[in-house]
């Protein structure tokens, strides 16, 4: 059977990497969150004190990132150090946000990304994928929910890390990267023309899942 590419984008805690998860689990393909690898550039330059964009861009060749498994999920590794705990924080999703603005940064993971894509079989999750790393991808889906449905639920992801958020605050910071990821000039989230739309702010997890394995069953009998 032919393997296809499946490019997942959509705006910050809309859900993007636990269905992307599981279509992967269910085609047998290899996952890969690309925030993950922008949260760990973003972690590096937080802990070596780097802020001006000269200084992020010559710390780049120093900076190694990768994927491993443990405790039954996916960590990504920082210079060999599992740093999947460190980069879930706001300060490192913040960080992120920022740093994916640079032109330099996005092509030294954008490389690394569409090398990790060459055999296809891959379930990649982001804000560039489909228009991008993949634009030729064989299914592009864009995933988005009401800011409010989205704040609630890093609300509530946080109160499981230990942290306390206030709402009002996890609601602004939403708002605040939205916005960043949209109007940044490299590169900013957008829906690819040939991208399917899901909104998921009214979709049990499993009404969402039957949409988007609809749509991947469609793709892969469609092409064999
Ligand atoms: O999906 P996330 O919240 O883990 O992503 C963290 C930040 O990284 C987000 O603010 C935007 C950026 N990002 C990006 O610019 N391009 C991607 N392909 C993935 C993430």
């Amino acid at each position: 059977m032919n393997k296809i590419i499946v490019a997942i984008d959509g705006y910050s805690s809309c859900g993007k990497s636990t269905i992307a998860k599981a279509l992967a689990r269910y085609a047998g393909y290899t996952y890969v969150d690309t925030g993950a690898m922008y949260r760990a550039v973003g972690l590096y330059t937080l802990r070596h004190t780097l802020i001006s964009k000269e200084d992020i861009i010559s710390a780049l060749p120093g900076i190694r990132i990768g994927f491993i498994w443990s405790d039954g999920a996916q960590h990504v590794t920082l210079n060999g150090e599992d740093v999947e705990a460190q980069i879930r924080t706001l300060e490192a999703g913040n960080c992120a946000s920022r740093i994916s603005q640079i032109k330099e940064v996005r092509a030294f993971l954008v490389a690394q990304q569409q090398a990790m894509g060459e055999a296809k079989g891959i379930v990649m999750d982001g804000r560039d994928i489909g228009t991008v790393v993949f634009p030729r991808a064989e299914l592009k889906l864009f995933l988005t929910a009401r800011p409010e449905v989205r704040a609630k639920r890093r609300f509530d992801e946080l109160i499981e890390k230990g942290e306390k958020p206030v709402y009002e605050d996890v609601l602004a910071d939403v708002n605040d990267r939205d916005y960043r990821d949209t109007h940044r000039a490299e590169s900013p989230l957008r829906q690819a023309d040939d991208a399917i739309v899901v909104d998921n702010s009214d979709l049990t997890p499993d009404q969402q899942m039957e949409i988007i394995i609809g749509l991947f069953d469609e793709k892969i009998n469609g092409k064999q």
